[in-house]
């Protein structure tokens, strides 16, 4: 009802500016939101309240957690954060589909860097399940790419329930390579290794889940479930945004560089999950919207 009044204004706004408006309403419309009906998922050794939760993208630098929580999500997905600040890409970085329900972006992991994001969430009630997504800086070269995800670990252990582990935007050139069989078996190694370490520091325990892209073949995802199973990592997110545009390019903005995201990626999200969930001998538990 609020977004069918709010979404002819939203439209008349660049997409990024209507973003962020968007993300000062959500406070307001926490106000209104039914509550959603219980239904407990214990997942990663996780309890969620229900299995509907926000992906990652939306509250990139965890600056509106509580009220994001207040709309009853089952549990919120914060960052890509990066170890350091970067920019990300130059605007326009954001593009509408209409026609095809689907969105284009290339934001490039813009990022508070990891001490302003843990400084954000520290300012939040601690409230529901709490993921955060990590990445590494566009500059940092792909052979040192685990001593960036180590940092993010570190910092964000005290704070998050689960942290995802993001090799699969298309938007930091070389990051994917990091789903190829010997430096993801390489990555998940040492940041197994340092939860071990974490956990033991703090503890309690913090899951770690592998999020992956659409855009692999059915023996990459294979490959990569057997990895994730042999490195001990609790749950895959799949999926990141699209690199493919069969379904959008006869539109405008259609071609334009970046993730696709929304409709039009669906298909192709759901057989990948039917691809893991058959590899791994699990259901789907969970999904993100
Ligand atoms: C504007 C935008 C920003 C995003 N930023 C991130 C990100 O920082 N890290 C990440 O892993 N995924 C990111 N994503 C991908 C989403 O988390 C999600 O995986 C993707 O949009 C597919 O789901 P959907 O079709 O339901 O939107 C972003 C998506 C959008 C639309």
């Amino acid at each position: 009802m609020l977004y069918a009044l709010a979404r002819p204004l939203l439209f008349a706004l660049d997409p990024e500016t209507a973003h962020h408006v968007a993300m000062r309403l959500a406070g307001v419309a926490g106000l209104f939101a039914a509550r959603p009906p219980a239904c407990p998922v214990r997942v990663m050794g996780l309890d969620f309240p229900n299995p509907v939760g926000l992906a990652a993208g939306l509250d990139k630098q965890a600056e509106h957690v509580d009220a994001l929580a207040a709309l009853g999500f089952g549990f919120l997905e914060l960052g890509g954060v990066t170890p350091r600040p970067q920019p990300g890409n130059p605007r326009p970085r954001l593009f509408r589909i209409p026609e095809a329900r689907a969105l284009i972006n290339r934001f490039g992991l813009n990022s508070v860097g990891i001490d302003g994001f843990v400084q954000n969430l520290k300012k939040h009630k601690r409230q529901g399940i709490i993921g955060v997504n990590i990445g590494k800086n566009k500059d940092t070269p792909n052979d040192k790419a685990a001593d960036d995800y180590l940092q993010c670990l570190e910092a964000l252990y005290p704070h998050a329930d689960y942290v995802s582990l993001n090799v699969s935007s298309p938007n930091t050139a070389g990051l994917r390579d990091l789903q190829d069989a010997e430096p993801l078996a390489a990555l998940l190694s040492k940041i197994k290794n340092r939860r071990e370490r974490l956990r033991d520091k703090h503890g309690r325990n913090v899951a770690l889940a592998l999020k992956i892209a659409p855009d692999l073949d059915d023996g990459a995802i294979r490959s990569i479930a057997d990895i994730v199973r042999r490195e001990r990592m609790d749950g895959i997110i799949a999926t990141n945004t699209t690199v493919a545009r069969a379904d959008v390019g006869r539109y405008p903005n259609g071609l334009e560089t970046g993730g696709l995201s929304g409709a039009p990626l669906r298909e192709r999200s759901a057989h990948v999950i039917r691809m893991l969930s058959a590899a791994m001998s699990v259901s789907c538990p969970l999904t993100t919207s």
